[in-house]
């Protein structure tokens, strides 16, 4: 078949197999020239060897694999969930991005094991304790990056659903679609109690902190390792949709969570934290009310003022500039106790700029206010197109 994408309501219906691959070679490639500046590091008093990625197959997940195996040459063990291909309907990106992955690990001799299964099972953990005895080693990071719209606990065998909805009042906000540009007014109604429950069930710490207590039961928890799970703060006006909505409820609970799980594995070293990531398109983030419009005006001043970052570039200052400091100095955290990756994003001045420019964004002004065509290109990349290389009129087999 040959393919062209297909999106809808900001929701992209297919992947192109071809293009996925290529565009993880191409992060591949970015972490392999990487590699030499953050193996500098390699004196500093440690570094990630044995690395567990929970959500490995796109976004924050895929790029931390990436760049633990391909720039530091860690070991690798990777969970999520994407959906297979048939013979006449491609699998989703991630399925394609992790058996790239696993090809280009193995080319190069590295250790790495890739898991489609749901993470919220026992069945997952058992898995990862599993993988690591096989291999005889511990982990000594752990990354959690989910992002799910539900989540079946693994005790009672109840299932919960995440909403991205205000608390107490309702939310109106200007958003666009990403392919028309058309901007419209998103109206939410707020949540009740039980939708706030539930979304603090599924993306809250609660599941994180199972991970981390089975795997230490296990004894395939590593000496001194250390757990990190992705977060967002975000600017003031997506705090009614975002950070005092829903999932700000089960962020909080993940930065709590952090706290909590260190503190229960204190003895033997272990350190547990919530690292606030910069909005980045994928395939979670466009589906939020407000976001792509703040992404695509925050990218515009963000490039104008050559600060701009991508997945990639954010987890390779996470672990060069804050987990695996070259002084072993310890990791530096706000206020709070949490990592900041988006001081650049939140900077006083980026911050107005993008308000004002937000206040009077229009249809006719998007294209100089906003780069919306970077976010379409990295939403398209992310899907397997508009990836340079690829030839999006040849036939594609979505097994092959
Ligand atoms: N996108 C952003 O702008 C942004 C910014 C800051 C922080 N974050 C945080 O980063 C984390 C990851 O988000 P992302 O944007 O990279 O999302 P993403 O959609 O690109 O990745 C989500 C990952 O979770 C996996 N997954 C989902 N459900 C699963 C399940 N049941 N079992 C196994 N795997 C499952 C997917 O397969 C995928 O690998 C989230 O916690 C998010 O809040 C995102």
């Amino acid at each position: 078949m040959i393919m062209k994408p297909m999106v809808r309501n900001n929701i992209f219906l297919n992947a192109h197999p071809v293009g996925c691959a290529r565009e993880t070679q191409l992060q591949i490639a970015r972490a392999d020239a990487l590699g030499a500046k953050l193996a500098a590091s390699a004196a500093a008093p440690r570094r990630p060897g044995r690395v567990l990625v929970v959500g490995c197959s796109t976004g924050y997940g895929l790029a931390s694999r990436i760049i633990a195996a391909f720039s530091y040459g860690a070991s690798t063990v990777g969970f999520s969930f994407e959906r297979e291909p048939t013979a006449v309907k491609p699998g989703s990106p991630g399925w394609y991005a992790n058996r790239t992955f696993d090809a280009e690990a193995a080319s190069r001799g590295l250790f790495s094991r890739t898991f489609n299964v749901d993470a919220f099972s026992k069945e997952a953990t058992g898995l990862a304790i599993s993988a690591a005895r096989e291999g005889g080693f511990a982990y000594d990071l752990v990354i959690y990056s989910l992002a799910s719209p539900v989540r079946v606990d693994p005790e009672t065998g109840v299932m919960y659903r995440s909403t991205i909805k205000p608390i107490g009042r309702e939310y109106a906000g200007k958003t666009v679609d990403v392919f028309s540009g058309a901007i419209s007014e998103a109206r939410i109604l707020p949540a009740d109690e039980k939708e706030t429950a539930e979304t603090v069930k599924v993306m809250g710490g609660e599941d994180w902190a199972r991970w981390i207590d089975e795997l230490e039961a296990a004894g395939v928890l590593a000496e001194g390792a250390v757990t990190v799970a992705y977060s967002y703060v975000g600017p003031r006006l997506s705090w009614p949709i975002y950070r005092d909505g829903t999932i700000g409820r089960a962020k909080n609970h993940l930065e709590a969570s952090a706290q909590a799980i260190a503190k229960r594995h204190s003895a033997r070293g272990l350190e547990a934290f919530v690292s606030i990531n910069k909005a980045v398109v994928t395939r979670a983030s466009a589906v939020i009310p407000v976001i792509p419009l703040y992404v695509s005006t925050l990218f515009k001043v963000m490039k104008e003022r050559h600060i701009h970052e991508d997945c990639l570039d954010q987890i390779a200052r996470l672990f060069d500039e804050r987990l695996y400091r070259k002084d072993g100095t310890s990791v530096p955290l706000d206020a709070e106790g949490r990592i900041r990756l988006d001081e650049l994003e939140m900077g006083t001045s980026v911050q107005e700029e993008v308000s004002k420019r937000l206040a009077a964004a229009s249809e006719e002004n998007l294209a100089t206010i906003a780069d919306l065509d970077g976010y379409r290109e990295d939403f398209l990349r992310a899907h397997g197109f508009a990836v340079p290389g690829v030839d999006y009129d040849a036939e594609v087999d979505p097994l092959a």
